[in-house]
């Protein structure tokens, strides 16, 4: 990587593989996804030096309440735990933390902690973590249209002023800018929901490698073969 490359400044990444990890080991799921949450803080702590300010990952999806409730409610225990247990490394490693999604399904506990860990790092500076919990890229569009349908409706809002510039305000994300990068692991070649509007133009990568198994140094992979991509947005390089 040369050292002017482009690095992207906001990656998200699906995290897959976590279950074919646990099994490929004899293990259960849920052996996995406490696996796949112990690589978070190192890809979280890799970012600085990587050059990315924002990184979003997808934890939960608004499909995963099909999964069996022995596995929903280990996810749901271990997303309680995180919290606790990270917290304050988190705030004082300057991250500052935000969670998108639908809340309303998630029970008070958790939201109460997710609530606790956003107010905490609210005044941090440092790497922008995005945690996608109960999201799904068409449930986040919907909630959208409905709160804009209700600012029309109160006279809040001018239908001709709609665009593709303001009706992102209206999404969960509307303060970050949008992803550069999208990886995926686990070899699954497809988005699953995931950040649809925000990721008309981002580059995507997928990577056999499953989500326990990704260490920084897969990650610095990865960004040094995007900074050998060309980005064009629909225009010709001259
Ligand atoms: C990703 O790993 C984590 C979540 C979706 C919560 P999976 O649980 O989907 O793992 P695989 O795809 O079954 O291996
Ligand atoms: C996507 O993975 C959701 C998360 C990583 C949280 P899934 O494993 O749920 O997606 P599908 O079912 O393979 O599309
Ligand atoms: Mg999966």
């Amino acid at each position: 990587m040369t050292k002017d490359a482009p690095q992207p400044r906001h990656v998200a990444i699906i995290m897959d593989g976590n279950g074919r990890w646990a099994q490929l080991r004899g293990r259960p799921r849920l052996f996995g996804h406490a696996a796949g949450a112990r690589r978070v803080k190192e890809i979280v702590r890799a970012c600085p030096a990587l050059g990315v300010s924002y990184l979003t990952i997808f934890a939960f999806s608004t499909e995963n309440w099909k999964r069996t409730q022995t596995e929903v409610a280990g996810l749901m225990r271990l997303f309680k735990r995180y919290i606790r247990r990270e917290a304050q490394s988190l705030f004082e490693e300057n991250v500052r933390v935000r969670f998108i999604g639908d809340r309303v399904r998630l029970e008070p506990a958790l939201v109460d902690l997710m609530d606790g860990l956003e107010l905490m790092t609210a005044n941090n500076t440092g790497t922008n973590l995005t945690i996608a919990l109960n999201y799904g890229g068409r449930d986040e569009v919907t909630r959208a249209a409905r709160r804009l349908a209700h600012d029309v409706a109160m006279g809040k809002l001018d239908p001709r002023t709609i665009s593709d510039e303001t009706f992102p305000r209206y999404l969960d994300t509307h303060v970050l800018p949008d992803p550069d990068l999208v990886i995926r692991t686990s070899g699954e070649a497809r988005i699953s929901n995931f950040l649809l509007w925000q990721s008309a133009y981002a580059e995507y990568e997928f990577i056999d490698t499953l989500w326990p198994d990704f260490t920084p140094a897969v990650f610095a992979e990865v960004l040094a073969r995007y900074s050998l991509r060309e980005r064009r947005f629909g225009a010709v390089t001259v």
